[in-house]
């Protein structure tokens, strides 16, 4: 290999920034991989990207210091697993970078008290008290109620362009844009308004039951599962009684709303009419979903198995990436800190 030219630096420098975080909080399923993970590491070769684990979201809800520890080396080791190289990618934990804890006061002082009021998360939990009859914020913290603000410091001081993230984020990122315009607006250009990245055909992968696949509905498929348990997951797939002979709707099922996220185009189009014209049935198409999924995860599995035993590797991979954004942060606070003139 030649040593790069001049060009081809400036061509990399031009990349534009994509960063991501991904909350430590449960083992990763084949929701978070198809809805995150995985359009994120396809952005690798056309940006430069910045992925971390969001450990102090994590702290919203997350009590339990084996659990926090754990689900940060299952986020790491999944994405490492799954091809995220920290050569390319850098990947780091963001409670490594005091920076964005020093940014995420200065912007708060630039949030609207009444923007982080309606923030969806903050607003379903006042909802809920107020439906059960309790006291309007009882049992909420104040982390809970700042979490978009600690978002928008992770995003802005990387100057990150777009942000890959899922459909539930989208209000997240407005916010991250009003909150770097309302500081540009006082000192002129300095923060990027970041643009989400939503990819409307993964914006909801269902669950085993039929909703939106997530930890706390207990309907996910998990990534790494050996094997026998990956095929006991997918047996559980919620179905009708409809007999093999029967038509179906593909559309209204919820093993081909899984199945279609991972099937060759011909092998969906076999299998649709195969469903529209009955004669197939459910237990058939759950098996080729298993081996579907057994055979896509098998070597990442036993990389992720590798690394999981190993997290003195995943300790050094993070570190070098927290390095490297440490670096980037820094050049943006001190930035920050001349403009409000404390520095
Ligand atoms: N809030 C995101 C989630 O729940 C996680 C997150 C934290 C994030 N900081 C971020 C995502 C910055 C994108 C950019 O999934």
């Amino acid at each position: 290999m030649t040593a790069p030219t001049q060009e081809m630096k400036q061509t990399q420098k031009k990349k534009k920034i994509a960063l991501s975080g991904i909350k430590p909080t449960g083992t990763p399923h084949v929701g978070n991989y198809l809805g995150m993970i995985k359009p994120a590491l396809e952005l690798v070769k056309d940006y430069q990207t910045l992925y971390f684990i969001a450990d102090y979201h994590g702290l919203t809800t997350i009590r339990d210091k084996r659990e926090m520890k754990q689900h940060t080396y299952e986020v790491a080791a999944t994405f490492l697993a799954l091809g995220l190289n920290p050569d390319e990618v850098i990947f780091y934990r963001q409670s490594d970078i005091p920076e964005v804890f020093e940014l995420t006061w200065v912007l708060s002082c630039f949030t609207g008290k009444g923007w982080l009021n309606r923030a969806h998360a903050y607003k379903g939990a006042v909802d809920a008290n107020t439906a059960a009859g309790h006291d309007t914020d009882d049992g909420i913290n104040a982390g809970l109620f700042n979490y978009p603000v600690l978002m928008a410091a992770d995003i802005i001081l990387f100057n990150a362009d777009v942000v890959p993230v899922g459909q539930d984020q989208r209000q997240h990122l407005e916010m991250t844009r009003d909150i770097a315009n309302a500081f540009n607006y006082v000192y002129g250009d300095t923060l990027v308004p970041p643009e989400a990245l939503i990819r409307e055909e993964v914006a909801i992968i269902t669950g085993l039951d039929g909703r939106k696949m997530s930890k706390s509905y207990g309907n996910t498929i998990e990534l790494f599962a050996a094997s026998k348990q990956l095929r006991k997951q997918v047996m559980r797939i919620v179905t009708d009684s409809r007999t093999p002979e029967e038509p179906k709707n593909p559309d209204e099922n919820n093993i081909f709303n899984i199945y279609k996220h991972f099937a060759t185009p011909a092998m969906i189009a076999e299998n649709r009419k195969k469903y529209t014209e009955g004669g197939v049935g459910y237990g058939d198409l759950k098996q080729e979903l298993f081996e579907l999924l057994d055979e896509t995860f098998t070597e990442p599995r036993e990389r992720y198995n590798e690394l999981m035993a190993n997290r003195k590797e995943i300790d050094a991979i993070l570190n070098q990436g927290a390095e490297k954004a440490h670096r980037i942060a820094r050049k943006t606070l001190s930035k920050v800190r001349r403009r409000i003139g404390i520095d």
